[in-house]
């Protein structure tokens, strides 16, 4: 049976790793970096060394391509991002494109010539650290958001996506195309695989999500004289809201989640109370309907918090995406790869974004999922084992196969 080759794949992972490697065994790449750009040409001058063609679109996402025999099928493609959270790991994302360029170079040792064509691509700022909306390349490419709007992002220092992708020299011409099919690997992120011993998740969906910007604005004032009744302190306001976001979260049903995970606080400084907080809310679930209730309570919080507090609170919502279903016949793809191989799996929901789910609205499109040590992840310490990384990619394999044929 064809299989990958595990030693390889994971001598990639590692390689790549060592672009934007920290201290504690994980990466910084953040989206258009200089450190990105290096991993980018890296990726680049592995899938022309695997005989691809490389193009590059106008965000940014690369697509390496492996003809097909037959010149009119629509690509059959596999990806992931490149790009990591500030601080973190080595397989968040680099996992997918490198299960990607694994599969092409495993078809070129056993000479496949498939019928459609095979494509691996690096999606532009998946993780919407650096710059918001997150899924921005996949969003790009299936026609969510404008390239110009994306293009005028801005990160915190006034760096627009425009600008970052021109300094890295990765604004490419080639146009959003057609796809056939796509697949992307990935690892859990969370704990259920490991804890059930189970080697492939296959996934259904993903959670809805729901992202917010929020600016409290209170006043400055003097820590000493100003009496704790008249201030108006944007950080109690902010602390309020970290605890209802969590409330949230914890009291409504179907897989809720909520994060704040970001606050900018001014002046910072220990003897004035805090006039200016700039802050995130991340809420996610299962269920449309409850999301929507989610958002619904949050907006009641920030109005009571607002009124106690003696604040304005301005909350802008930025990414909202409703939990999305994968192509039934690709998720069967999935299971039947991982019993060919005597994997153990289960049905799985990803509770993290995915260029996949805007994929998914353009073209049939499942995930490979394989466990993470810990269920870590957006950590420098996160993990996985070689075995399991492998037969993810296995998988992966035998269901490209199935959709592009072979020639
Ligand atoms: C992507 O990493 C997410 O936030 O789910
Ligand atoms: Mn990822
Ligand atoms: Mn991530």
């Amino acid at each position: 049976m064809l299989q990958i080759n595990p030693d390889r794949l994971w001598q990639s992972l590692m390689d790549l790793a060592r672009i934007g490697a920290t201290e504690k065994g994980g990466v910084r790449r953040l989206t258009l970096t200089d450190t990105d750009r290096r991993g980018r040409d890296q990726f680049v001058a592995w899938c022309k060394e695997a005989g691809m063609t490389v193009e590059v679109d106008g965000i940014g996402n690369i697509f390496g391509r492996r003809a097909g025999t037959e010149v009119d099928a629509l690509p059959v493609a596999m990806g992931s991002h490149l790009d990591s959270q500030p601080s973190g790991g080595k397989f968040d994302g680099a996992y997918g494109v490198m299960a990607g360029l694994e599969v092409v170079r495993t078809l070129n040792d056993a000479d496949i010539r498939t019928r459609a064509p095979i494509e691996v691509a690096a999606w532009t700022n998946e993780e919407g650290s650096r710059f918001v909306p997150t899924l921005m390349g996949s969003g790009v490419f299936a026609g969510v958001f404008s390239l110009e709007n994306a293009l005028e992002a801005k990160d915190v220092d006034g760096i627009s996506v425009r600008e970052a992708l021109a300094s890295t020299g990765y604004a490419g011409k080639a146009r959003p195309h057609q796809l056939g099919a796509y697949f992307e690997a990935h690892i859990e992120q969370g704990p259920v695989l490991e804890q059930t011993k189970t080697t492939i998740g296959v996934v259904l969906g993903a959670l809805g999500q729901r992202w917010f910007d929020v600016l409290i604005a209170g006043q400055d004032s003097h820590a000493g004289p100003t009496p704790m009744e008249t201030r108006k302190d944007a950080l109690l306001a902010a602390s309020r809201l970290v605890i209802e976001v969590n409330r949230i979260a914890t009291t409504f049903p179907d897989y809720a989640r909520g994060t704040v995970g970001f606050m900018q606080v001014k002046p910072n400084s220990r003897n004035v109370v805090p006039g200016e907080v700039r802050t995130t809310v991340d809420l996610r679930n299962a269920k449309d309907a409850t999301l929507s209730s989610m958002v619904e309570e949050l907006k009641r919080c920030v109005a009571r918090i607002a009124a106690d507090c003696r604040v304005e609170i301005d909350l802008k919502e930025v990414v909202y995406f409703p939990p999305s279903e994968f192509a039934a016949d690709l998720v069967e793809s999935v299971r039947e790869g991982s019993k060919k191989f005597g994997y153990s799996h289960r049905d799985i929901v990803s509770g993290a974004a995915h260029d996949a789910v805007y994929m998914a609205r353009i073209a049939p499109t499942a995930m490979v999922f394989v466990p993470c040590e810990g269920g870590i992840s957006h950590n420098e310490i996160e993990n996985a084992r070689p075995e399991d990384i492998a037969a993810g990619c296995n998988v992966l394999l035998h269901a490209v196969l199935g959709c592009a044929g072979t020639a």
